[in-house]
């Protein structure tokens, strides 16, 4: 055969993950309405002119505009079968692969390893094939694909088989499971979860602790990592945007509604998280429950203002939850609240300009993970905060890597060691309170998304 020429390096960059940077609702006149995400990839990506993002289309909208052909340029949705998305998604990335990672099955019950669960596993297999496919028809010679998270974690093995010529990466942001417990799974999906990672060219985790826990899986289960080689990058916050956005005048606004709600003169507890099983809501109540009980100075004069955004609602466990946090809230305003004094306000509508505006007002940041793996809310409160936060931080959060010198620090099952946390960070003087936000700060934005990214593919072209 005539000898091929020289490859020039590609510029291409594709990045696949589950959910896009768009998302598409069918309005009732039968228009299509766009709603652009953020995100450290969005700004990440930004810096990149030749780009291709592989998403999968998630509800009837993302569908309709795939077979209208209606998208954004530089974005492509695949329009993956809806019961095969279904049992991917939710049968194994979030009720499987997100419970491993975050530890969260109680365990003399679950899980539960059978038939059901190889029929999902067979849709999980065949959704990350239709991304290996749709990356391995996209992308150039050369090019460097940057695939995202657990729900993709078989694409790197199948690309590579597909398309050998690729630099591939895989980026985890969740936490990884110690070895005794991602055991709990089959050891032949193990075994399958690992190689498919360990397909990647790189493989890289928010933290040293979640890279050194992937290695303890690679070399106890598989006996090593192969020719893979392993990164750790610590997303930051995004300074630049978020300071911008902070100060116009929708956020103003709702500076001014929740002051009105919170009443003249009081602190803020202040928490903003999806309703997520690991995010440890309910104990936050429970602890912020336990400080009005024994300290009771702190009744009449500290609001906790918790914004719970629905997440996963198709998942039964995830209903029951948010139901739980309703229900904890609404005992804790029966039992203390009085005429003038809401002692809980929860919000469970996702409202972006109303999240920066409860950032800019805190007193305390209560940010208390099972497991999680940054916390960019104990990263963006710091950043924009108007006159100092104290951040009541889990250690259990990658964030507590980066933040944990200038944290009030928790462990986040004791519910007592957290009212007494909250207590303290209350109690905070002023000047050392602003002066440790002012080093929050400064650590939280040490490697913001654009230099997150652009770190990641330099590291995977270069070595
Ligand atoms: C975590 C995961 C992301 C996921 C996000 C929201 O941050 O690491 O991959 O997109 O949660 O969850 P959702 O299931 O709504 O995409």
């Amino acid at each position: 055969p005539p000898a091929q020429p020289p490859v020039r390096p590609s510029t291409q960059v594709l990045v696949a993950s589950n959910r896009g940077p768009v998302s598409y609702t069918l309005a009732t006149d039968g228009s299509l309405d766009a709603k652009r995400g953020g995100g450290g990839l969005v700004s990440g990506l930004s810096a990149v002119d030749d780009k291709l993002w592989v998403c999968a289309a998630l509800g009837d909208g993302d569908r309709e505009a795939v077979r209208r052909g209606v998208g954004e340029p530089g974005v492509r949705m695949l329009d993956i079968d809806a019961d095969v998305h279904a049992d991917a998604y939710n049968g194994i990335a979030n009720s499987v692969l997100w419970f491993v990672h975050h530890m969260l099955y109680q365990t003399p019950l679950e899980p539960v390893f059978d038939a059901e669960f190889r029929r999902q596993w067979a849709s999980f297999e065949s959704y990350n094939r239709a991304f290996a496919e749709a990356l391995a028809e996209e992308a150039e010679r050369g090019a460097a694909v940057l695939v995202q998270d657990y729900h993709l974690a078989l694409v790197p093995g199948m690309l590579r088989e597909l398309r050998p010529d690729l630099r591939i990466g895989h980026f985890s942001h969740t936490p990884w499971a110690p070895v005794d417990y991602f055991r709990l799974l089959p050891d032949d999906i193990a075994e399958q979860l690992l190689h498919g990672i360990l397909g990647a060219d790189r493989a890289a985790f928010l933290t040293r602790r979640w890279a050194d826990a992937f290695i303890g899986c690679c070399t106890q289960i598989l006996g090593g990592t192969g020719h893979t080689r392993i990164g750790v990058h610590g997303l930051g916050a995004d300074a630049d945007f978020l300071r911008r956005r902070a100060h116009e005048a929708d956020v103003d606004e709702r500076m001014a509604a929740l002051r009105e709600q919170t009443g003249p003169g009081r602190r803020t507890i202040v928490r903003v998280d999806r309703t997520e099983l690991s995010k440890n809501i309910v104990r936050g109540l429970l602890a912020y429950r336990a400080l009005l009980d024994e300290r009771p100075e702190w009744r009449e004069r500290v609001v906790h203002v918790a914004f719970a955004y629905p997440s996963r609602q198709d998942l039964a466990v995830y209903r029951d939850y948010t139901a739980e946090v309703q229900r904890v809230a609404d005992e804790i305003n029966a039992v203390y609240g009085t005429a003038g004094w809401t002692p809980v306000v929860l919000h469970v509508k996702d409202d972006f300009a109303r999240s920066l505006a409860a950032y800019r007002l805190a007193d305390v940041a209560l940010v208390n993970p099972i497991r999680d793996g940054m916390n960019l809310v104990a990263k963006e409160i710091p950043v924009v905060s108007d006159h100092g936060c104290a951040l009541v931080l889990s250690r259990e959060a990658g964030a507590y890597e980066e933040l944990g010198s200038d944290a009030v620090v928790v462990n986040p099952y004791d519910v007592s060691a957290t009212a007494a946390a909250l207590h303290e960070a209350l109690s905070m003087a002023d000047d050392e309170r602003a002066a440790r936000t002012e080093r929050l700060a400064a650590a939280a934005v040490a490697l913001p998304p654009q230099q997150w990214f652009l770190d990641q593919l330099d590291a995977l072209r270069r070595d």
